[in-house]
């Protein structure tokens, strides 16, 4: 059994795609995702996160298989609603299950989960993968009705889109920052108000980590591509206690000790 440590009531999942990006840019086993993964614990990663894509451009099944074998900490497996992941998803009982949207042509997750009108399609892998004992996260945008959706479909988790505050932040735009802020902060409180466990995450940064890991309702951050960058520069032990030294610093100074 796997179990959550709890630094400040404020968890660091870290995502390990782009350690299988650069492995897949010339094939062969190097680097080696888990051994990333099993660094980002030892650096102060509470869970690891994994998103199988359909078209298995990083993360591959088999790095599923050796994660759930090998990993001390709780696995979030990112996937998208369909009938082969939910397939996977049984076949490996993850901690966790993340539903994403997932476009072929996007580089990246690109928006929150259409949680209102594909209510009807989520329904059904929703209620699997709890049914085998799974937590359900929907990846969604800080938004009212996104959350509302979210509880109606009896998720466990909402995961926030930081990625719009992120692009913001790079973009030195003050304001659309605190209205960006502001709707992290009301979709956050309107989740835990509806009993979801509010976790956040894409483009997060050194910079930006600070503001979302203020939010008290927030739980757990996801963290992936700029560590991954980061530790050309730094190695990755080093950006990683770098960002949890930031989340805690961050947590601490509004004295927040929510747990999950
Ligand atoms: N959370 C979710 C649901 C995601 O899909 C991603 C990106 O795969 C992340 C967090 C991490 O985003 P980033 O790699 O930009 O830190």
């Amino acid at each position: 059994m796997t179990h959550f440590s709890q630094t400040h009531g404020l968890r660091l999942g870290v995502n390990i795609d782009h350690v299988a990006t650069i492995r897949n840019a010339r094939g062969g086993r190097h680097p080696d995702p888990i051994r990333a993964a099993q660094l980002a614990v030892e650096a102060g990663a509470d869970g690891i996160t994994a998103h199988l894509r359909e078209d298995r451009r990083h993360i591959s099944d088999d790095d599923i298989t050796r994660l759930k074998r090998d990993l001390t900490r709780p696995l979030n497996f990112e996937m998208a609603a369909t009938d082969e992941m939910v397939a996977i998803a049984l076949r490996h009982l993850p901690h966790a299950c993340c539903i994403v949207p997932e476009k072929r042509e996007e580089r990246t997750t690109e928006g929150g989960l259409d949680v209102v009108g594909g209510a009807n399609e989520l329904q059904r892998p929703i209620d699997q993968l709890k049914a085998a004992g799974m937590r359900v996260s929907l990846f969604i945008e800080p938004d009212e009705r996104a959350v509302a959706a979210s509880a109606r479909l009896g998720a466990d988790i909402v995961e926030l889109h930081t990625g719009a505050y992120c692009e913001m932040d790079l973009r030195g735009d003050a304001a659309g920052l605190a209205e960006q802020l502001a709707r992290h902060q009301l979709a956050a409180k309107l989740a835990h108000d509806a009993g979801l466990e509010v976790h956040a995450g894409h483009g997060l940064t050194f910079n930006s980590v600070g503001a979302i890991a203020r939010i008290e309702q927030i739980v757990e951050l996801n963290i992936g591509h700029f560590l991954i960058g980061e530790a050309i520069f730094g190695g990755l032990h080093g950006a990683i206690s770098r960002m949890r030294g930031l989340m805690n610093e961050a947590r601490a100074s509004v004295g927040g000790r929510k747990t999950a």
